[in-house]
């Protein structure tokens, strides 16, 4: 007796679940969260960007984030302060430490479930005007002592809050400057003052960072440090040497500063695999690819296209080393690129100035998503996200 209602319910039902599948479909298709960057990077890697948090962070909100922050949040697993923790930014006087910048990234980052790549401890540029004055009449010993005191206060206050620092960052010069390719030992006050034996500094740097933070991976970075070329034989001298000297280097970075004026040297994954056989990790840091633009400002087809090719060129070396830990991007937007005010190029990002997404996101996007645990040769099979 009851069955004839019950298969009538269970029809009742099965019609109206039909109904209710067939309203919810298009709304659940269009609530499915697009594919992000960061959705589709493997386990194994993070994919990061620059950000200048006393620019674009400081007070964010973040029930409440601007077009650029949520942006920020939902493309990338890793944060690289642009500027905040450069000497300038976080040391501006002696003895005095403005830790607003840095601070904001940090909480922004942990807010966003995202990690710390710390840039930079020791370098020739962006130095606070009172270190380039006061190095003027620095002995070594007068050099180390500030050095060391910067590196355990700046490592020390994030300590556990930074998984990467690029403890050194363009220590050599390049193969068109006086001299040719060797250690910075006139630009870099640090270097500068311990010139007899600059390596010893390097090491050392390399050392207090370590006792600061002893969980953090220490990278030596640069740009022009792509493929193999006399700058990066000089740097695979160093950490060599470095190593043998038991120095806590963990890690190589190559920024991936490019611009379509200059050819692409595609020994950059050979270049990785060299260093990772040395047992140090490789990332991509500040990845951005310029070009100059013509009278309407703006680039070609062909430019547009080019700049996918580069970018997708440095992430499939990354992809295809293991021991790549991330990819970082110097600044996503156009708006906030770095570029324009340095050189007489432009359109460097994988973002107009309006976000939209250029075919050199979609690159990435692409490279990223065949590269999912399961298909990549970085995880083991049957590795799950
Ligand atoms: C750049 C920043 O993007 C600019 O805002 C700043 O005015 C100059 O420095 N290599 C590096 C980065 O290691 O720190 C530089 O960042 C770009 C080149």
């Amino acid at each position: 007796m009851s069955r004839p209602t019950t298969t009538k319910r269970a029809a009742a039902v099965t019609a109206s679940a039909v109904t209710a599948l067939a309203l919810l479909a298009p709304a659940a298709q269009a609530a499915r969260p697009e594919p992000t960057l960061r959705s589709q990077t493997p386990v194994d890697l993070k994919i990061g960007s620059a950000v200048w948090g006393q620019r674009d962070l400081l007070g964010f909100d973040q029930k409440n984030l601007t077009e650029f922050q949520s942006i920020l949040a939902s493309e990338f697993d890793s944060l690289t302060p642009e500027n905040d923790m450069k000497w300038q930014e976080i040391h501006p006087e002696e003895g005095v430490y403005d830790f607003s910048g840095a601070d904001a990234v940090v909480e922004f980052a942990q807010a966003n479930g995202q990690e710390v790549r710390g840039h930079t401890l020791l370098w020739h540029s962006q130095n606070a005007d009172w270190v380039v004055e006061a190095s003027a009449t620095w002995t070594c010993e007068e050099a180390r002592d500030v050095l060391e005191e910067h590196i355990t206060t700046v490592v020390g206050r994030y300590a556990g809050e930074i998984y990467e620092w690029d403890v050194a960052n363009e220590i050599f010069q390049d193969e068109w400057d006086n001299g040719g390719v060797r250690l910075r030992t006139e630009a870099n006050p640090f270097l500068k003052a311990c010139a007899e034996d600059p390596v010893a500094l390097i090491g050392d740097a390399f050392r207090w960072a370590h006792a600061a933070d002893p969980e953090a991976v220490l990278f030596l970075n640069d740009y022009n440090a792509e493929g193999i070329n006399t700058k990066t034989d000089a740097y695979y001298a160093l950490a060599q040497e470095l190593l043998a000297d038991g120095v806590p280097l963990h890690g190589f970075g190559a920024q991936g500063h490019l611009s379509l004026q200059y050819g692409f040297d595609t020994s950059i994954q050979a270049n990785f695999e060299r260093f990772a056989a040395l047992g140090l990790k490789v990332a991509v840091t500040e990845a951005d690819v310029r070009m100059p633009l013509g009278e309407d400002g703006e680039p070609t087809e062909e430019q547009i296209a080019l700049q996918a090719e580069r970018f997708d060129a440095m992430l499939e070396a990354c992809l295809n080393v293991a021991a790549c830990t991330s990819f970082t991007v110097w600044g996503f937007d156009d708006a906030r690129s770095w570029v324009p005010g340095v050189f007489p190029e432009g359109y460097a990002t994988i973002m107009t100035e309006d976000f939209e997404k250029k075919p050199s996101y979609d690159a990435l996007l692409e490279s990223l998503t065949d590269a999912t645990p399961g298909k990549s040769p970085r995880t083991p099979p049957g590795l799950n996200r």
